[in-house]
C-alpha cells in the first residue's frame, strides 16, 4: 500500500471528509439561504415603491388627467436611475416614458410581470430585464412602472461567486489540515507499530512511545506499556521459575540417581536394597512436595483462583492450623498459643489460606528449634493470632527463634532462598513464596516483623465486610 493509499484510508482522514462535507453543505446552504433573501428583499423593496409611485401617477391622472400624466412621467423618466415609466393607449401605442421596447404582451396584461425591456436612448442591443407593474387607467390608457433588475442580479451573481469560492475554500483548507492531522496520526501509529515489532522480536523491555500531548493515543499507548510491564514482569517471573527449577531440582535428582547407582553397586542382600529404595521414596517425596508447592504458586500468581472465593472465619483457620500443629511444637518442647477468638470475616480461598499461615507456622517450630535459648527454662512460646481490624484482617506467627535479620527478610520470601543460618533444617525455600503468593491473590500482603527477638510473620488480607472510609 503507498502512503498516500495508508493515509486515505486513516480513520482521522475520514473523520476530516465527513466533518468537511457538514462544512461545505452548511457553508452552501447559509450562502444560498443570505441569497435568496437578499433577492426577496430586493423585490419587496422595489414593489413598494413601484406601488406607491403608481398611486401618485393614477392621482395626478384623475386630477389633470392624461396630459398632466404624461409631463409627470416624463420628468420621471428624464430622472437617472433604475426606474422604467411608460405610458400606452389602448392599443399599446407609447404616449410617454423612458421604455423603448419590450416583450410582447407585456402591456396587454395588468399585474406584475418579470420581462425583458430596452430603454429609449438606450446605446447597446442588449435587452435588459426589469419587475414591472402594469395597471389600466380610465379611458383604456395603460400605465407601466418597473424597476431595472440588473443591480439585483448583480448582487446575486456576487452573492454565488462568494458561495463558490468559500465551499471551494472550504474544502481545501480542510483537504490540507485532515492531510496533515492524518499524517500526523499515522506517524505515531507507524512509531508505535515499528516499536511492537521490536518487542515481538524479543526486546521486552521495550516500551511505545508517548508524546506527551496527553490524547487518547498516549492514553491507549500508556495502557499497553502497562500492559508490557506486566507482560515483562510476568515473563521474568517465569524465567526465574524455570531456572530455579532447572537449578534446585537437579540437586535432590542429581542424589536420588546416585544413590540407586551406589546401591546397584555396593548393595550385598536385600536389606541393602530395600534401604536404598525406601531412601529412595523418601527423596521422591520430596520432590513432589516441592512440585506441589510449585504448582500451588504458580496457580495463586496466576489469579485464576480469584473466581472461586468465597467468605470465611480466617480465625476459624487459625484455630485448625494450630490444632493440626500443636503435637509437632509438644515434641519439639514448644508452647503454642492460638488467640484467635473473635470471628475475622475474609473472602477468599480456605485451602489456600489455610496453607499460608501453616507454612508459617511450620517455620516458626522448625526454626526455633530445640537449641534455641530457653528463658528460665521456660519452653519459648508460639504464638498465632487472628486479628479484625476496621478495613483488614491480620493472621501473625510469632516465635522466639533466631529470626530474620532486617535485610534479609525481603530476599527470604523469594522462590528457593534459604537463609545461611537454616541450612541445617530440611526445607527447599518455598514455604514464604507461597505464603506471600496467597497474601497477594487476595489483595493483601505477607509483612516479616522482628518479634524482638525472634520473627514475627503476618499476613494481612482485606476485610470481607470492611467499613469503608474506617482506618
Ligand atoms: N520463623 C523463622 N525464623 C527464622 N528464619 C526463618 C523463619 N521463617 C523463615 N526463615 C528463613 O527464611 C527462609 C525461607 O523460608 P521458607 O519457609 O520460604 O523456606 P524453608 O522453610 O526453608 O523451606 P520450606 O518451607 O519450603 O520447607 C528459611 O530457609 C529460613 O532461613
Ligand atoms: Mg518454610
Amino acid at each position: 500500500m503507498t502512503a498516500l493509499a495508508k493515509l486515505l484510508r486513516t480513520t482521522a482522514f475520514r473523520l476530516t471528509l465527513v466533518y468537511l462535507l457538514v462544512f461545505a453543505l452548511f457553508a452552501a446552504f447559509l450562502l444560498g439561504y443570505f441569497a435568496l433573501n437578499t433577492r426577496r428583499m430586493i423585490n419587496d423593496q422595489i414593489v413598494r415603491t413601484v406601488d406607491s409611485e403608481i398611486v401618485d401617477l393614477t392621482n395626478i391622472f384623475e386630477r389633470v388627467g392624461l396630459r398632466g400624466l404624461m409631463i409627470a412621467v416624463d420628468a420621471r423618466a428624464g430622472n437617472p436611475g433604475s426606474s422604467l415609466y411608460l405610458v400606452t393607449t389602448a392599443n399599446g401605442d407609447g404616449l410617454a416614458g423612458n421604455v423603448g421596447s419590450l416583450e410582447p404582451g407585456v402591456i396587454d396584461r395588468t399585474g406584475w410581470v418579470e420581462a425583458a425591456y430596452r430603454r429609449i436612448e438606450q446605446t447597446d442591443q442588449a435587452d435588459h430585464m426589469a419587475l414591472v407593474h402594469v395597471v389600466q387607467m380610465p379611458g383604456g390608457f395603460r400605465l407601466l412602472v418597473g424597476r431595472d433588475l440588473d443591480e439585483r442580479e448583480r448582487l446575486f451573481r456576487i452573492v454565488a461567486i462568494a458561495g463558490r469560492w468559500s465551499v471551494a475554500i472550504v474544502i481545501v483548507l480542510g483537504l490540507t489540515g485532515g492531510f496533515f492531522v492524518s499524517r500526523r496520526v499515522l506517524r505515531r501509529i507507524e512509531a508505535m507499530g515499528d516499536k511492537a515489532h521490536t518487542i515481538m522480536s524479543g526486546d521486552l523491555s521495550g516500551r511505545l512511545p508517548i508524546a506527551g500531548t496527553g490524547d487518547e493515543l498516549d492514553r491507549l499507548a500508556a495502557n499497553l506499556n502497562a500492559m508490557l510491564g506486566r507482560i515483562e514482569s510476568l515473563m521474568r517471573g517465569l524465567k526465574e521459575v524455570s531456572d530455579n527449577v532447572a537449578h534446585d531440582l537437579r540437586t535432590p535428582l542429581t542424589r536420588l540417581r546416585n544413590r540407586c547407582e551406589a546401591a546397584l553397586r555396593t548393595a550385598k542382600s536385600d536389606r541393602d536394597y530395600r534401604d536404598a529404595i525406601e531412601a529412595t521414596i523418601e527423596e521422591s517425596d520430596g520432590l513432589i512436595h516441592i512440585f506441589d508447592a510449585l504448582l500451588m504458586i504458580a496457580r495463586a500468581e496466576s489469579g485464576e483462583l480469584r473466581a472461586g472465593m468465597i467468605p470465611f472465619d480466617a480465625a476459624e483457620i487459625a484455630r485448625d492450623v494450630g490444632e493440626l500443629y500443636e503435637p509437632v511444637a509438644d515434641e519439639k518442647g514448644l508452647t503454642l498459643r492460638v488467640d484467635a477468638a473473635t470471628p475475622a470475616p475474609v473472602t477468599g480461598n480456605r485451602e489456600l489460606i489455610g496453607q499460608a499461615l501453616a507454612n508459617l507456622l511450620d517455620n516458626a517450630i522448625k526454626y526455633t528449634g530445640a537449641a534455641a535459648d530457653r528463658v528460665n527454662g521456660v519452653a519459648p512460646e508460639i504464638v498465632v493470632t487472628a486479628q479484625a481490624q476496621p478495613n483488614q484482617i491480620l493472621l501473625s506467627v510469632g516465635d522466639r527463634g533466631p529470626g530474620i535479620p532486617a535485610a534479609e527478610r525481603q530476599r527470604a520470601v523469594e522462590r528457593f532462598v534459604r537463609l545461611e543460618q537454616s541450612r541445617t533444617e530440611p526445607g527447599s525455600g518455598l514455604g514464604l513464596s507461597l505464603a506471600s503468593a496467597v497474601a497477594r491473590l487476595h489483595g493483601g500482603e505477607l509483612r516479616l516483623e522482628d518479634n524482638a527477638p525472634g520473627l514475627k510473620a503476618l499476613l494481612i488480607l482485606p476485610r470481607a465486610d470492611a467499613t469503608r472510609g474506617a482506618s
